[in-house]
């Protein structure tokens, strides 16, 4: 068993955990965070994609222990964040939401891509999504969310 102390979405979170405990099955079994989804559990799909001290990680194999000291923003923290407002807008009138299993994943995701501006054309914005898999299939108005958020985010003046 390992102690850790936590900030998750600016909460301070000290708990006693099973050193094998995956960062996924602390943040949606312990802390009832389920908007973290678990698909692949592997690695692969991206739908567990959360940010830890800012960077894009995936939780189903991160170990809990391993991230004491960190600071962690899963999907339910981004409430107010002006840039995910943005992006959420998008994916709405984009139509980049279909069944919304991987959608927090590919939400995090985009909104890193914006920050390190990684969405300078179409198939760099592919690219950079290509870790987060969409069992829908539907790709296009994922990039089409996505370019339509950079564009207002990165470029203002372009959109009215
Ligand atoms: S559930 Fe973590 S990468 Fe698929
Ligand atoms: S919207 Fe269904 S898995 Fe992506």
């Amino acid at each position: 068993m390992s102690l850790i102390s936590i900030q998750v979405n600016n909460q301070a979170v000290q708990l006693e955990i099973d050193d094998r405990m995956t960062l996924a099955d602390l943040l949606r079994n312990t802390i009832h965070l389920t908007g973290t989804h678990l698909a692949c559990e592997l690695g692969v799909c991206g739908s567990c994609t959360v940010l830890v001290n800012d960077e894009p990680i995936r939780s189903c194999i991160t170990l809990a222990a391993s991230v004491s000291g960190a600071t962690i923003q899963t999907i339910e923290g981004f409430e107010d964040d002006d840039k995910m407002k943005v992006i959420r807008e998008y994916f709405s009138e984009a139509h980049g939401l279909q069944c919304g299993f991987c959608t927090p994943g590919m939400l995090i995701t985009v909104r890193d891509m914006i920050i390190r501006e990684k969405c300078q054309t179409e198939s760099q914005i592919r690219k950079e999504l290509s870790g987060n898999l969409c069992r829908c299939t539907g790709y296009s108005g994922i990039v089409k969310a996505t370019q339509l958020a950079n564009q207002r985010l990165n470029n203002p003046e372009i959109i009215k």
